[in-house]
């Protein structure tokens, strides 16, 4: 269980997991090709040691992997999502302590957020530097309730950037509330999160249930908050920057355009104006950058919806898992199926339970989900189109008001078996592979054959 994000740094340092980078990377766009490219290619967790004209080093594609994620929690990685909903609606309170390590360093005034923090830039078209892996909190003005949410920072300097937001996302909401009283809503961003934290402020939390204390039941022990500086906050202890300060009411600015989840760009457009009242930070704080849509956000997205799925679908059949391969516009669902009508009840369900999930595939319980070919190969090899994909018209997925025309309808693939031939589907087995040690039997490269 890694309850701090620099205590799961060390845990993927120790097993060897962490790639080190410490040849000198410049901010604008050269470390998010690296990144993109080890995404691309090996896909592992890395450390920019030292990335020019920056106040801190740079932790990027860290919880790129479920697998990490699910250790980070102290949970399996095959159980992970309904170990996440058998915890659903647990609430731990937090605590309060009095000194912390995001205090080491407090700037209240003199800052520049141009200078202070990282000037990332991700892609070719982005509207300048983003703080890209902020986890936002606030209070709800009128209840008080906490809530946790990533969002987008457009850095434009002194005290001043922009955040992306709106309704129906709780902050939104909560930016709402205040605006009625003509008031300012305080945030703080939290960077280097603790890893509970970060999975809580990616999920569709109740908007009347306090995501601190989610955070805390996830990780099984209470969060760690202390009093923010300048806003009437409390913000994680561990943290390893907070930049505390207030979305402003009644303004607007553009913001953008920013390279999104669905590589492709938003554009840019009128968004909120949060003023900074304060930089704070550990002495060696590090960095966290996450590329919308690469792996951590894909992982970070993904189970949450996973497990939304998960919850509607498991009436309908025994549920082996529940992935969202490719992208989060879509899952497969892995199902132990007694009857026919089992797939079309899955798909159906798995369509409801969010309406992102555009395109939903259902396999049988011997084709693992997260394996984009293997899903592939079950369409391919079991699916019969005639009676086997549905298009459900007349229903939204992505909402975006550019892009709204291109996601409408939904289509479900049924690429299980037909009981009826179920022999016949068998999959065919390799007698002794799984104990057989390749290392064993292949010779050692050379080059020296001929
Ligand atoms: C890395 C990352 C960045 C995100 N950026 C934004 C953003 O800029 N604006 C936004 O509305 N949602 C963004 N999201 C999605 C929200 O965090 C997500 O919808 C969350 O569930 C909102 O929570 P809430 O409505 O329960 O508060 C981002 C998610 C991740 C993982």
């Amino acid at each position: 269980m890694q309850t701090t994000f620099r205590g799961l740094l060390k845990h993927l340092d120790d097993q060897r997991l962490l790639r080190h980078v410490s040849r000198p990377v410049d901010p604008t766009h050269q470390l998010v090709a690296v990144m993109r490219k080890v995404q691309k290619t090996t896909n592992e967790p890395l450390l920019f040691e030292h990335v020019t004209g920056s106040p801190a080093a740079v932790a990027t594609n860290i919880l790129c992997r479920r697998g990490i994620l699910a250790d980070a929690l102290g949970l399996e990685t095959r159980s992970l999502v309904p170990s996440l909903v058998a915890k659903e609606g647990q609430a731990m309170p937090y605590e309060t302590v009095a000194d912390a390590p995001v205090h080491e360093i407090v700037k209240t005034d003199g800052f520049d957020i141009a200078r202070d923090i990282p000037q990332v830039v991700h892609c070719e078209r982005d509207g300048g530097a983003y703080i890209s892996a902020g986890v936002c909190i606030a209070r709800h003005p009128d209840t008080g309730e906490y809530n946790a949410s990533w969002n987008r920072v457009q850095l434009v300097g002194g005290d001043h950037t922009r955040i992306r937001m709106m309704p129906p996302q709780h902050l939104g909401q909560y930016q709402e509330a205040a605006e009625r009283h003509s008031k300012a809503l305080p945030v703080a961003i939290v960077i280097g999160a603790p890893p509970a934290l970060m999975l809580s402020a990616a999920s569709k939390i109740p908007i009347d249930a306090d995501e601190l204390q989610v955070a805390s039941a996830w990780q099984g022990t209470p969060l760690r908050m202390v009093a923010a500086k300048t806003v009437p906050l409390l913000v994680p202890a561990d943290a390893e920057f907070v930049i505390e300060g207030e979305v402003l009411p009644d303004l607007r600015e553009v913001e953008g355009p920013f390279g999104e989840f669905t590589d492709a760009y938003a554009e840019a457009a009128p968004n909120h104006v949060m003023r900074v009242t304060a930089i704070t930070r550990r002495k060696d704080a590090i960095y966290h950058v996450i590329l919308a849509g690469g792996p951590e956000d894909s992982v970070l997205l993904g189970v949450p919806l996973q497990a939304e799925v998960y919850k509607r679908v498991a009436a309908f059949a025994p549920i082996r898992d529940v992935a969202t391969p490719g992208h989060i516009f879509g899952c497969v669902v892995s199902i132990e199926k007694s009857n026919d009508d089992q797939a079309r009840a899955v798909m159906l369900a798995a369509m409801a339970a969010h309406p992102w999930m555009k395109v939903v595939v259902v396999v049988d319980a011997d084709v693992d989900p997260h394996d984009t070919n293997e899903v592939l190969w079950a369409i391919h090899t079991r699916n019969t189109p005639e009676t086997g994909v549905y298009v459900i018209p007349r229903l939204g997925s992505f909402q975006r008001a550019d892009v709204r025309a291109a996601h409408r309808g939904k289509v479900g693939i049924d690429a299980t078996a037909p009981m009826a031939m179920r022999d016949v589907f068998k999959r065919r087995r390799f007698p002794g592979i799984d104990e057989l040690n390749l290392d064993d039997f292949l010779d050692p490269l050379t080059g020296s054959a001929h």
